[in-house]
């Protein structure tokens, strides 16, 4: 990791400068994020000051990082960049492919066996493009970055929407789609409208059973899984630096569940600590030397309502455990109300799994202390009422745990190690009975609970806490047990209390792997080949999407008016599809088949309107394809939000949908569909909504004159042949326009090349 060591000394190196350039551009002091944004500017030192919220910027990341599910498209689209090597250190981690069925080792091989073709397409991209490969069993992505590649004041982005995790580690991290990394790995500029700022305080300390996963959970039910959309959450104060850089972690992690584009944390001690704890002292010398840059201007701490667009603040020592769900990440309940609101609302009060890890919760600190109620149980002969399931981050956790005795402890307890991978946090779970789509509870120290997602049975009530409070639960097998003030009767008919769990941040004998799992790329990777099956059903090469007509785009079918929630894995769902995401054609059969249509509150059933009878999805817009008419997807609010597959857009854009008009985009799906050369737009009065008719067709006008800021006209012609004209706004400015106009981002890259 040489190559590391001189790239992050060549950002240090540029860090004074930079930043007293932006502060004179700025005119004021600045926050941390302001200060690392500023020194990744691709115009070098700051000549401006941007406007949050509205300014687009060219930024330079230093690093990209992809799972195995979202590199495929990434590293099928960079093939098509025409370049020999990754312009900046990139890596992949194959994570997201291992289905949980009985434990880690058989789960591991089975899906090094299913997978073997994705896998080596995967090695050997990597191998001729100089990308570092992380095979499958080596760990989940984020844990892997936070561990190798995180460092205070970088910036890097990834294609998953929990990239932001090595915010924990002070660094800008953003989760995008595959076609920005690969403009990125390209060494073309990345861009971003310059977000607002959300300044998160926090004081006091925390204690107990209360752990960094509460301040997050507690953001989530303030800001709503909107609120975040569009801005930076910066944490600050004495609260912020008495947390250990992974329960950090953990807190920007997920960020995501608000929408936020990224979170992040000043550097201090505990950043120092577990850089020196996972073998990178000089990386904490050489950010000790610039420390002062590397956290935000103390005027702005002082007087943080001066210079955040919006302020929280969190007394630690308050802070309250919190379980959040069902079904949304920010339905926050403090331990002490949640009982009551299971039996309110008639969720299953019996609990039936309490699965720990993932790439949100698996540190040390969180195995050790959900271990410390694990030997409780084990200790006071309490028998676990709920199966319990351990997943960890990374190979080098998992051999650290086992080395010190905790997987042992879950052991006792009846837990069941997974593999270190995705598993069941993205639908990777073979859930023995699921598919009698029983109503059920589960609990989970993950960051998503979407209907379906963990088992894709829909009436899974999934609910979010910490490992701690999962352990607990999983012991009581009861959703109403609140280990803070009830007892739990043990084998022997005594009544026993649970007492508060302890832990460790980092190992004392320090981390320890025999086989972390990395295979680093070739010197020169110009012999490499890289051979994608044509008969394949899991990989196919690319083709480029056509350009734009030139004309306005009338004719076009409505083809589904998506009714509330509609996020990526209504649009491309997860799960046993995610063995497509390498083959545009055949993934395209999963296109909004979760999207619940308004006109019968039914999924994957809408019109067809040249038939008059009623499909799936993919099928009706196929059939418009063959006869060469394109089509409209309307969407509600928020549409795309979670993650940051851009399948999502391709598919519908490979389908030969136009154009999605929706109430309001997550940004990065937003961007997304930019890049595929799609149109995104958005209704200027979102009462609009409520004129589309099932049979309407669809004329967008204005493209002839498609410029930023003006809005187009969309006109609705009724079956009853009445039409409706509204306006659409969009947020394209002069270059996406372009790659709108060349039917892709890509189009133009390749151009270029040539
Ligand atoms: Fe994987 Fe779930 Fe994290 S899908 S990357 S463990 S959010």
């Amino acid at each position: 990791m040489a190559f590391d060591i001189e790239m992050i000394k060549e950002v240090y190196a540029r860090f004074p400068e930079r930043i007293a350039a932006a502060r004179k551009a700025v005119g004021r002091p600045l926050t941390l994020t302001e200060k690392i944004l500023y020194a990744h500017l691709t115009e070098g030192p700051a000549s401006q000051a941007f406007k949050r919220g509205a300014s687009y910027v060219d930024f330079q990341p230093d690093r990209v990082a992809m799972q195995d599910a979202t590199a495929q498209m990434a590293l099928l689209q960079f093939m098509q960049a025409g370049r020999d090597k990754v312009a900046v250190p990139s890596t992949v981690h194959c994570d997201h492919l291992i289905q949980a069925e009985v434990g880690a080792e058989k789960d591991l091989n089975k899906a090094k066996d299913k997978n073997r073709e994705v896998y080596d397409f995967l090695a050997s991209v990597s191998n001729k493009y100089g990308i570092g490969f992380w095979k499958p069993g080596a760990g989940i992505i984020h844990q892997v970055v936070l561990e190798n590649y995180a460092f205070p004041g970088g910036m890097m982005i990834g294609t998953d929407s929990h990239t932001p995790n090595a915010g924990g580690l002070g660094m800008i991290a953003i989760g995008v789609g595959g076609a920005d990394a690969c403009d990125v790995m390209a060494g073309l500029p990345w861009e971003l409208k310059f977000p607002k700022l959300i300044g998160v305080k926090l004081t006091g300390k925390m204690s107990g059973w209360t752990s960094a996963k509460d301040v997050i959970l507690k953001v989530a039910g303030i800001l709503t899984v909107k609120g975040g959309t569009g801005a930076i959450v910066e944490y600050f104060g004495d609260g912020a630096r008495s947390l250990s850089a992974t329960g950090k972690g953990t807190i920007c992690n997920m960020g995501a569940e608000i929408g936020a584009t990224t979170s992040i944390f000043g550097y201090d001690e505990k950043s120092a600590a577990y850089l020196s704890g996972t073998g990178r002292s000089d990386i904490a010398a050489m950010a000790n030397a610039i420390a002062e840059h590397l956290t935000g201007d103390s005027e702005v701490y002082a007087n943080p309502e001066a210079y955040f667009d919006q302020l929280i603040e969190i007394n630690l020592s308050e802070l309250e455990p919190h379980v959040n769900g069902p079904f949304t990440p920010d339905l926050a309940w403090p331990i002490s109300k949640f009982a009551a609101a299971v039996k309110e609302n008639g969720w299953p009060a019996k609990l039936d799994v309490g699965l720990i890890g993932s790439c949100t919760n698996s540190s040390y600190e969180d195995i050790s202390r959900a271990a410390s109620l694990a030997q409780q149980a084990v200790d006071k002969k309490l028998i676990a009422k709920s199966e319990y399931t351990i997943t960890p981050g990374s190979e080098q956790v998992r051999f650290t745990v086992e080395r010190d005795g905790f997987l042992d402890t879950f052991g006792k307890m009846g837990g069941v190690v997974l593999a270190n991978a995705c598993g069941p946090c993205i639908g990777q779970w073979a859930r023995h009975g699921a598919e009698k789509q029983e109503k059920n509870s589960i609990i989970t120290s993950f960051n998503r609970n979407f209907a379906k997602r963990a088992d894709g049975n829909p009436n899974t009530h999934a609910f979010v806490a910490s490992p701690e409070i999962v352990t607990a639960l999983a012991i009581a097998g009861d959703l109403t047990f609140n280990p803070i003030t009830d007892t739990l009767t043990n084998a022997e008919g005594q009544q026993v209390k649970l007492e508060e769990p302890k832990g460790l941040e980092l190992p004392t004998k320090g981390f320890a792997v025999e086989d972390a799992g990395y295979q680093a790329p070739a010197e020169d990777g110009s012999k490499v080949n890289v051979l994608v099956d044509p008969k394949s059903d899991r990989l196919q090469l690319l083709d480029s999407f056509p350009a734009w007509e030139g004309t306005d785009l009338k004719g076009l079918k409505l083809l589904i008016k998506a009714k509330g929630k509609c996020t990526t894995d209504h649009i491309s769902m997860a799960g046993p599809w995610l063995k497509y995401r390498g083959h545009l054609d055949n993934i395209s059969n999963n296109m909004l088949i979760g999207a619940v249509n308004a006109f019968n509150d039914a999924t994957n059933k809408v019109k067809n309107q040249l038939t008059g009878e009623y499909g799936e999805v993919p099928a009706t817009q196929r059939h418009y394809k063959q006869h060469g008419i394109g089509s409209i997807v309307v969407g509600d609010e928020n549409y795309g939000e979670g993650s940051s597959r851009e399948h999502a857009a391709m598919e519908p854009r490979f389908l030969g949908v136009r154009a999605i008009l929706v109430k309001s985009f997550a940004r990065i799906h937003e961007t997304n569909l930019k890049k595929q050369g799609m149109l995104a737009l958005t209704f200027a009065n979102p009462a609009d909504y409520d004129l589309i008719h099932e049979d309407d067709v669809i004329d967008i006008l204005g493209l002839t004159s498609f410029a930023p800021g003006k809005p187009l006209q969309i006109v609705l012609n009724h079956k009853d042949g009445s039409t409706h004209t509204i306006t659409a706004n969009h947020t394209y400015n002069e270059g996406q326009i372009e790659w709108f106009k060349a039917g892709a981002a890509l189009n133009l890259i390749k151009a270029a090349a040539n």
